[in-house]
């Protein structure tokens, strides 16, 4: 028998429900239709079509103003906004497949939890058991500015709450035994009423009576999806998540990392093959060898050119303004002036690099796992890298995001990574956390 070596394939939709592509080549209407449903449809239904198991929608509750201390990087060039409301678009796009994941990014510090379990409840029943929660605990203090907060909580805190907070949403969740509704007509019960019971959760951070107002949901407990790169994030991560994703630009570092995320599962009592941890890749594909060389030269060239654009991103995760400094200085010489209290472990993985290497060189990328060639090329890349890293899947993360690009993945490499039996062919499971257990 043939070792099954299916790898799982999730896809970051990178600037939540948001202006994808309005000015490449390919951008087709994105500058002016982005706010209505149908390319958001028409991309679920892409990933549907190659068996992706989920897709997340990112989410951040601010306008950045991070570089130069000035919005207008990010509003020019439309970085990170506007967007509009994660669950909402999560909903659009369920109601458009049948069976695709769909994780929306929901930040601990900005719902109340009753209000966060009700909403995926509600989500896991309109989409018969499709939905997740992307657990996140924020980083910007503009967000927190954004909800009556001086600033974010410390980073350790965060998570701290970020625990208590998942295991109301799962008490919550539980609160109706999965046998509550009978709809007996001849009895005239509706639902068992010492079947919906209370929680009264009172925690250092939060409180709620319970029970939830929405019936049970199809998966019980919807899938929870957390990227924990710190210490005490991987910590969580391993505690609570069914999919983690993280970024890891070599086999090697993938291997470090999952090997950590098992080791702490294990430790914590879980058996680690429930996580399945989804390393963020960035393809260039072309129809040749050299095609597919030539688009990835000409972003690293559009990079270096651009640092501003690089340097803004990095604004917007960890609130520094990284505009005062000459793009060309050693990390050396400036690597300890930068501390965040936003994402630290991608601070550390970008600041990471060797002391010659320059702010305009962090700023030009390479975060992710970056295989370049024709789609058979880079599935062969892909299969020796999750082979040496032992790695559970890809989350793709793709700019620009227009349909074109789309279908390069969904029809171009998927196929390939079929052949190789290295991704589904249909999927295994009607519910999400189903399919995620399945291999
Ligand atoms: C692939 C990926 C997607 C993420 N998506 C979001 C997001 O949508 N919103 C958010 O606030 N943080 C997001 N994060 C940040 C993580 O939740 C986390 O804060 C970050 O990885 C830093 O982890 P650390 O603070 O444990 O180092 C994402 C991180 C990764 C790697």
């Amino acid at each position: 028998m043939t070792r099954d070596k299916r790898i799982h394939l999730a896809w970051f939709l990178g600037h939540g429900f948001g202006v994808s592509d309005w000015r490449s080549p390919w951008h087709g209407t994105g500058g002016h239709d982005w706010m209505r449903p149908d390319f958001h449809q028409d991309f679920a239904r892409s990933l549907e079509r190659a068996c992706f198991d989920y897709l997340i929608i990112e989410d951040s509750s601010f306008v950045c103003d991070a570089y130069g201390q000035s919005s207008e990087i990010y509003l020019s060039n439309a970085m990170t906004v506007p967007k509009h409301d994660p669950a909402v678009l999560a909903s659009v796009m369920l109601l458009a497949t049948r069976r695709l994941g769909i994780v929306p990014t929901l930040t601990v510090t900005e719902y109340p939890p009753f209000l966060l379990a009700r909403l995926v409840a509600t989500l896991d029943g309109l989409s018969a058991g499709r939905a997740g929660w992307n657990i996140v605990t924020g980083s910007s203090d503009r967000a927190a500015q954004n909800y009556g907060k001086d600033a974010q909580p410390p980073h350790d805190l965060r998570y701290d709450m970020a625990q208590e907070m998942t295991d109301l949403v799962k008490q919550l969740w539980g609160s109706w035994e999965p046998d509550s509704i009978r709809a007996d007509i001849a009895a005239g019960v509706f639902a068992e009423h010492t079947k919906v019971n209370p929680v009264d959760f009172s925690g250092t951070y939060f409180t709620s009576r319970g029970p939830l107002n929405t019936a049970p949901s199809p998966q019980g407990r919807p899938a929870l999806v957390q990227a924990g790169g710190s210490a005490r994030g991987r910590e969580f991560a391993a505690r609570n998540a069914d999919s983690v994703i993280a970024s890891a630009n070599t086999p090697e570092m993938m291997k470090e990392y999952r090997d950590d995320v098992r080791a702490r599962a294990a430790a914590a009592g879980r058996d680690p093959d429930e996580i399945k941890v989804l390393f963020l890749v960035t393809p260039y594909l072309g129809e040749t060898t050299a095609e597919a060389r030539d688009r990835k030269a000409r972003h690293d060239d559009e990079a270096w050119q651009h640092p501003e654009r690089g340097l803004a991103g990095m604004g917007f995760i960890t609130d520094i303004d990284f505009s005062g400094y000459d793009v060309d200085t050693p990390l050396g010489q400036l690597r300890t002036t930068f501390s965040t209290n936003g994402h630290q472990s991608s601070l550390a993985l970008r600041l990471g690099k060797g002391e010659q290497t320059t702010l305009r060189e962090v700023a030009a990328g390479g975060y992710a796992f970056e295989p370049v060639g024709t789609p058979a090329e880079v599935a062969d890349q892909v299969d020796a890298a999750m082979a040496e890293a032992g790695g559970d899947g890809l989350l793709f993360n793709v700019s620009p995001l227009n349909r074109r690009t789309i279908a390069e993945i969904t029809d171009g490499l998927v196929p390939e990574l079929q052949a190789r039996g290295l991704s589904r062919t249909r999927y295994d499971h009607p519910h999400l956390r189903g399919n995620l257990r399945a291999f």
